[in-house]
């Protein structure tokens, strides 16, 4: 009998119960079970690194405050449900100042874990894959909404968020077009702009702004004025919270940083917003659409994809092929080495993927 262990990690995002709910489910398959000539066990890590840093195998209560056995009755109706059942934390074991990885390997092996299964972007992913370095059995599941984990074309939480933005910017555009208003709208997307990008093209933003592509504000104020002449009574704008305007800093909410050394971002929509109502004299406002990105159920793509990224973290387990993160490609899932995730994000490729002329989608594709 081995015993997989699973936590998720960093933000949540819908999805998440969807991959932890299809471990269970394929790991105690009992046909499978059959086939596959082993039998597993499933515990849930509550809080992500925090739990199995701070939980004490010695103590029974310590064990049940952190750790739980997952039955498929546990996670049966899970799928519907955004968010994380398991909780998760920013916990960094690796972090410099306070380095507990040798808590986490000595806990991990008391309590019997063959593998723990992470679920999460660059920083949880990137300290499964440091933990493998160090001998322990990992698997790693892609999941943020700001899709920019190296090795897979998707990560959970994506398409909700998407549709999200989706849902928010219509119910914007009935306010600014009745006031003849620009809207500026504030996505997440801290290092890459697919959300801000996509987002931007489902709704038919009149300008999407990436990190990836530093902007002149007096070049947007330019295209608001053109697309006043051409007739348009309001304009959407959407901004990614990574973005700078030339010449300034990414904004943050504070000096604060995380365990990982991240400090939140936020402001840059009220920093563009004040510019255009100075330089256009058009009556502007902003909205930071925030945590909302990351609210609610998931959409059916992230179902499917937590199920079929759940399915495939215990095929690799149940093969033994430790030490890999579950990825789609090219339309199929697969895997890749669980150090990929450690390499550089995928952003988006300005040249390809954007128009720098207008600041929005590419206008050419075949
Ligand atoms: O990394 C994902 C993300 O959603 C970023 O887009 C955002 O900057 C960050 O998380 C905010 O995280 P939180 O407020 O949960 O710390």
């Amino acid at each position: 009998m081995k015993r997989i262990g699973i936590l998720t990690g960093g933000g949540d995002c819908p999805g998440l119960n969807n991959a932890v709910k299809w471990v269970v489910n394929t790991a105690l398959d009992t046909d499978l079970e059959g086939k596959r000539g082993q039998s597993f066990e499933c515990f849930g890590i509550n809080d992500g690194w925090h739990g199995i840093v701070e939980v004490d195998p010695s103590n029974e209560r310590s064990v049940q405050e952190h750790i739980r056995p997952l039955f498929k009755s546990t996670v049966r109706t899970w799928d519907r449900y955004g968010g994380t059942m398991l909780g998760t934390s920013r916990t960094n074991p690796f972090n410099p100042e306070n380095d507990q990885s040798e808590k986490v390997i000595s806990n991990m092996r008391a309590l019997g874990f063959d593998v723990v299964i992470a679920i999460g972007g660059e920083d949880t992913l990137g300290v499964a894959a440091k933990l493998k370095a160090k001998g322990m059995n990992m698997i790693g599941i892609p999941k943020t909404i700001d899709l920019d984990l190296p090795g897979t074309e998707y990560c959970l939480g994506f398409e909700s968020a998407v549709s999200i933005i989706t849902e928010e910017v219509d119910r914007l555009r009935t306010t600014a077009g009745s006031h003849e208003r620009v809207f500026v709208i504030e996505t997440m997307g801290r290092h890459a702009g697919w959300l801000a990008l996509e987002g931007g093209k489902a709704t038919g933003a009149f300008i999407i702004l990436i990190p990836e592509y530093e902007v002149n504000a007096n070049y947007v104020c330019d295209l608001i004025k053109k697309g006043d002449d051409s007739g348009l009574r309001y304009e959407i704008i959407i901004v990614a919270e990574g973005c700078k305007i030339c010449g300034g800093e990414e904004c943050f909410q504070g000096k604060e940083t995380d365990d990982f050394g991240h400090k939140l971002l936020g402001g840059v929509g009220e920093r563009l917003a004040k510019i255009i109502k100075q330089k256009t004299g058009h009556d502007t406002r902003h909205v930071v659409l925030s945590h909302l990105q990351r609210g609610g159920p998931p959409s059916a793509y992230d179902r499917r994809m937590g199920r079929a990224f759940g399915i495939a973290a215990v095929d690799l387990i149940a093969r033994e092929e430790f030490g890999k993160m579950v990825s789609y490609k090219d339309g199929r899932i697969t895997y890749v080495d669980l150090e990929t995730a450690l390499g550089k994000l995928h952003t988006v490729d300005v040249d390809k993927e954007y128009d720098k002329e207008i600041l929005n989608g590419p206008r050419e594709l075949i």
